[in-house]
């Protein structure tokens, strides 16, 4: 099997915090992959362990084959990292702000630079909008500028720190459309909402650094005989009980 991530063993210590404690995991390549647990539970850390924005403590961990402890540079060029608290320039137009980002992938100027510009604008809907300074936006349409801006250097991996969050219920749907839509990329998105979870074609539960299912969503309420995914979720999490 191809794999897009894989993790041994995984671990993160911040001083006396193990925020992520023996992570295995593998996602492979396509797969829209959801990271879902509770405040703390190690989801940020793990994403950012996975996109080499942090050194493990211990462990292994791969993006696309490559070494995440000595192989950051040619996994930063391969991949999307859209950070919890991501923030866009508020004084650049829509347009200036997906500039600015291809600048700072080292997408070559260009035809083909404004073609990829413009295909994303016109794919997530913001084509009448570049004029406009992203201060101005709506929180839907700032998440999926930000989701634009992500994806001009054409990632195969993108990695999402709770993207909708605070965002409608609307906008969501349409972000997750627009994330369906994506072709030959692999997504990893964390999120606290169990509608998205729904959405994904794999989750992994998380929960003071451990992963207790990874599995597919009716998979996982299987497991548990639970109704729905939030029943399942309170079962595995609350009572300790693991699937099996
Ligand atoms: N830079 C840091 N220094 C010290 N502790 C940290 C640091 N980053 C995270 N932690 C701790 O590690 C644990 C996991 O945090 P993390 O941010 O990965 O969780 P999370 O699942 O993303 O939570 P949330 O849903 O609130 O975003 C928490 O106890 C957190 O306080
Ligand atoms: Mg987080």
């Amino acid at each position: 099997m191809d794999l897009a991530v894989e993790a041994r063993g995984l671990v993160k210590k911040f001083d006396a915090v193990t925020a992520v404690a023996g992570v295995d995991l593998q996602i492979n390549k396509g797969e829209i992959f959801g990271l879902v647990g509770p405040d703390g539970a190690g989801k940020t850390t793990t994403l950012r362990l996975l996109s080499t924005a942090l050194e493990q403590t211990a462990g292994e961990a791969f993006v696309l084959g490559l070494n995440v402890r000595n192989q950051e540079e040619a996994i930063r060029d391969r991949i999307g990292y859209m950070p919890q608290r991501f923030s866009l320039y508020g004084d650049l137009t829509v347009a200036e702000n997906i500039d600015f980002f291809a600048d700072i992938y080292g997408v070559p100027k260009g035809a083909e630079r404004q073609q990829q510009a413009d295909r994303l604008l016109a794919f997530t809907g913001m084509l009448q909008f570049t004029q406009r300074r992203a201060a101005k936006l709506s929180g839907g349409m700032y998440k999926k500028l930000a989701l634009a801006c992500m994806l001009i250097h054409t990632p195969e991996v993108l990695f999402l720190d709770e993207p909708t969050l605070g965002v409608d219920p609307i906008s969501r749907r349409e972000f997750w459309r627009i994330l369906y839509g994506l072709k030959d990329v692999t997504i990893i998105v964390s999120t606290p909402y169990m509608d998205e979870a729904e959405r994904c074609n794999r989750i992994g539960l998380i929960r003071e650094g451990k992963m207790l299912a990874v599995d597919t969503p009716d998979a996982v309420k299987r497991s548990v005989r639970a109704k729905t995914l939030e029943e399942a979720f309170i079962n595995i999490v609350e009572t300790g009980r693991t699937p099996g």
